[in-house]
């Protein structure tokens, strides 16, 4: 038997940081709860559990109690500082989570006590309770549980707008999504499904690809044995209509060449950077010497588009992100998108929740939730 540690269950936003108020309703020593806390950058040991106070919301806040939460690839580059626009440690780190409203601020009126919500924010979701700005809420829609909730804002968000608001994604056209079988990659594959008659190139480690093809996607390659862009080449010699590119450094030039004539290269990341448990300054090195760059008169002789995507960036953008979330949850209703959850872990789990993506593992989104879930501790009771 496996001696891995194991999840308890198998299966990228606009807004400020969340900092809980300490005075309770009563005017009292607010409740403690649970919050996962960075202490410093480095390592998978540096997030811990610890109790924080959290008081009555503000005016235009709800108070959330949360059920679960995303695990992002941005946090491993949270972790290692890597990540800009954030505070100095110690802080709660989480984009996204999911849970329901326990109290209601004054001039909320659109939000009440009982309401199950996603949120979006810069960080601070990773915690049993959070005070947030209601605007940064999403209501559920019927029959969603609060994994799938937890792991659609960033994900869906991101490949939605790359694809349709920058890619104009049409029937017929190519795309090649680098990091296909993880949180973004699937979210990407799925719409990519709405539109009629798209190819769908995707890389991943070789042990997902069976699960790609499942998703829809013709051509999985893997990366870690083959040069993507020759075998995307073999298969379609005048290369794609988009790439979505998380990767950069070198990455990011390989994804402008492999492109059609009026074809869209979006890039969205740096994973190039993530290398270890910590910080790596010759990966960073590298990383930045290669980085893709191009001047205007150069991009108009080629007859292709470079965008850049940040959710991160977006702290004001409440209406433009509202929007894509009404599409994401009416495509939801539809049945055309689903979040796959790859796997969920308690908040004691962080490490090993983290261990688990860096190490490549995840097939989908990896969750948290804050206790153990209740069929679980009961399995572990008998
Ligand atoms: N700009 C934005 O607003 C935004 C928002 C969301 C996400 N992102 C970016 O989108 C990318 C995907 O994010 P995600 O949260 O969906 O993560 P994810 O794809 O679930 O991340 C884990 C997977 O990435 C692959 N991978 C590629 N390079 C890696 C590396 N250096 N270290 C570890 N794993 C690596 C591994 O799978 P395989 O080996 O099978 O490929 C791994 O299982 C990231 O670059 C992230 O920063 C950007």
């Amino acid at each position: 038997m496996s001696s891995e540690p194991a999840p308890v269950a198998a299966a990228t936003p606009p807004a400020q940081s969340v900092e809980p108020p300490v005075k309770g309703a009563s005017g009292g020593e607010a409740p403690e709860h649970r919050a996962l806390v960075l202490t410093s950058f480095g390592g998978y040991e540096k997030v811990k559990v610890q109790a924080r106070r959290s008081g009555s919301p503000r005016p235009g806040e709800l108070s959330v109690r949360v059920r679960a939460c995303g695990l992002n690839f941005a946090d491993v580059m949270v972790r290692q500082g890597l990540y800009d626009r954030l505070p100095s440690p110690p802080f709660c780190p989480g984009m996204e989570c999911a849970g329901t409203v326990c109290a209601v601020g004054e001039e909320v009126r659109d939000r009440q006590v009982g309401d199950k919500v996603m949120i979006l924010a810069r960080t601070g979701l990773w915690q049993e309770v959070v005070n947030v700005p209601a605007m940064q809420t999403f209501l559920m829609p019927e029959g969603m549980s609060f994994e799938e909730a937890a792991a659609l804002p960033v994900n869906y968000i991101t490949a939605y707008m790359i694809l349709f608001d920058f890619g104009n994604l049409r029937p017929n056209q190519s795309v090649l999504i680098h990091m296909a079988a993880g949180g973004v990659g699937n979210a990407a594959i799925q719409l990519c499904k709405t539109v009629e008659n798209v190819t769908i190139f995707g890389t991943a480690s070789a042990s997902k690809h069976d699960s790609l093809k499942e998703s829809g996607v013709a051509h999985p390659i893997d990366y870690r044995t083959v040069d993507y862009a020759e075998e995307v080449r073999k298969i379609s010699p005048k290369g794609v209509d988009i790439v979505m590119d998380p990767l950069g450094g070198s990455d990011t030039s390989k994804a402008f060449h492999l492109l059609k004539p009026m074809g869209k290269v979006i890039t969205y990341g740096v994973a190039n950077l993530i290398t270890g448990q910590k910080k790596n300054l010759m990966a960073m090195a590298k990383t930045w010497w290669n980085q893709f760059s191009i001047n205007a008169i150069q991009l108009l002789h080629h007859n292709k588009a470079v965008c850049g995507y940040h959710l991160g960036y977006m702290d004001e953008e409440y209406e433009l992100i509202t929007g894509v979330v009404l599409k994401l949850i009416n495509l939801y209703n539809q049945g055309k998108i689903k979040p796959k959850i790859d796997s969920v872990w308690s908040f004691d789990q962080v490490a090993d929740a983290m261990k688990h993506m860096q190490e490549k593992k995840n097939v989908g989104k990896v969750i948290l939730v804050p206790e153990v879930p209740k069929e679980e501790s009961k399995k572990a009771e008998n």
